[in-house]
């Protein structure tokens, strides 16, 4: 098992140098180098997360690592590779994608993010689990990431392989990413060990809105203290560093991140139509009951309060007599 691993790890090193060597040197590469030109993605970031290129060929990885002596059955088995679907042999599993290496926590490849550059489905081929690869307990970037989390004891959290290399352009050395999973305990746990407060900053759409309200309960659980970085309908953070520039992604979004407890009422708020009494009353109920969550009472007094001011036709001691009987009950 160890010297499987041991093979596997060697494997992955070499098929991550082979493909960024193609994107850079070779003519097959030109195509895919002019993509994330196009996305502006820099030389220098190219390097920096050594980002490669798997060509259209059905096997220039499986002539490379039989002609090195790897065991193909066992690459197979790590998912580097994949068995052919007739007759025996192998074929690569990447193929004309851009290749995104994820590392583990010392920076070893354990697998690839390979993104096609036109319509093929899907939009990203990930590698399946492996010896090496556990996703719920691998974030991409970690590896480059932690040192600037436990200087800053803070970490930014993002959906997506190019919202974290564009970030990190924009100067934000503290960016990972759970790659299409949802946050694990795991993950979690492992921000945790490294910075005191995350800011999740997921897409502006309502799959990534949704999965940012469910990973606070997480991320508290671990007992982090959670932010939230929003962004305009239906944009990325890749999408706002292209149309605003890198300093108003900084200054407009991350920055301007806000505590937990006020976007879960941000949240929740577009249910309810708030020009309606009812929908209205509606709301103040489902807001005082989160409220009722936190533990402090400052902290609980606090967004009352907040509260209060926006609502000034509901009183303040009538939310207050809610809030109180909501604790009561649990
Ligand atoms: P998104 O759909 O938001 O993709 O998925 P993206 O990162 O903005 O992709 P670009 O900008 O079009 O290149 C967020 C993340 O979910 C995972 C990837 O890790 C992606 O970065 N994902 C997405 C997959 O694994 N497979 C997919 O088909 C799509
Ligand atoms: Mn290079
Ligand atoms: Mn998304
Ligand atoms: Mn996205
Ligand atoms: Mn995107």
């Amino acid at each position: 098992q160890q010297q499987e691993k041991a093979s596997l790890l060697k494997a992955y090193d070499f098929a991550a140098k082979l493909y960024h060597f193609i994107l850079g040197n070779t003519e097959q590469g030109k195509a895919a180098k002019g993509y994330l030109t196009s996305r502006g993605i820099s030389d220098k970031l190219i390097d920096t997360f050594q980002i490669g290129y798997a060509p259209a060929m059905w096997d220039t990885l499986v002539q490379q690592l039989d002609k090195r002596g790897f065991d193909l059955a066992l690459m197979e088995r790590g998912g580097l590779i994949s068995a052919k679907h007739e007759g025996n042999g192998y074929v690569d599993k990447f193929r004309e994608r851009v290749i995104f290496p994820i590392c583990d926590a010392t920076g070893k490849v354990i697998a690839f993010g390979g993104r096609s550059m036109g319509d093929a489905q899907p939009k990203y081929l990930n590698s399946p689990e492996s010896v090496l690869f556990n996703k719920s307990r691998t974030m991409y970037n970690l590896h480059q990431a932690r040192p600037n989390m436990r200087k800053l004891q803070q970490a930014v959290l993002f959906e997506g392989y190019v919202d974290v290399i564009k970030a990190w352009e924009a100067g934000i050395s503290n960016g990972v990413a759970t790659m299409g999973t949802a946050l694990t305990k795991e993950h979690a746990a492992l921000l945790n060990r490294n910075a005191d407060q995350i800011v999740v900053c997921y897409d502006g759409d309502q799959a990534g809105q949704s999965a940012a309200f469910k990973s606070i309960p997480i991320l508290e659980a671990t007992g982090s203290r959670v932010a939230v970085a929003m962004l305009p309908d239906g944009k990325d953070p890749d999408d706002y560093v292209r149309n605003y520039g890198f300093d108003r992604f900084v200054r407009e979004i991350i920055e301007p991140a806000v505590p937990s407890m006020k976007y879960k009422l941000l949240y929740i708020r577009k249910n309810f139509k708030l020009h309606e009494d009812g929908d209205r009353l509606r709301y103040l109920q489902s807001a005082v009951k989160l409220i009722s969550d936190l533990h402090s009472p400052m902290e609980r007094e606090h967004y009352l309060k907040q509260l209060a001011s926006e609502f000034p036709e509901s009183s303040y001691e009538a939310m207050k007599l809610d809030l109180h009987e909501i604790l009561l009950q649990s």
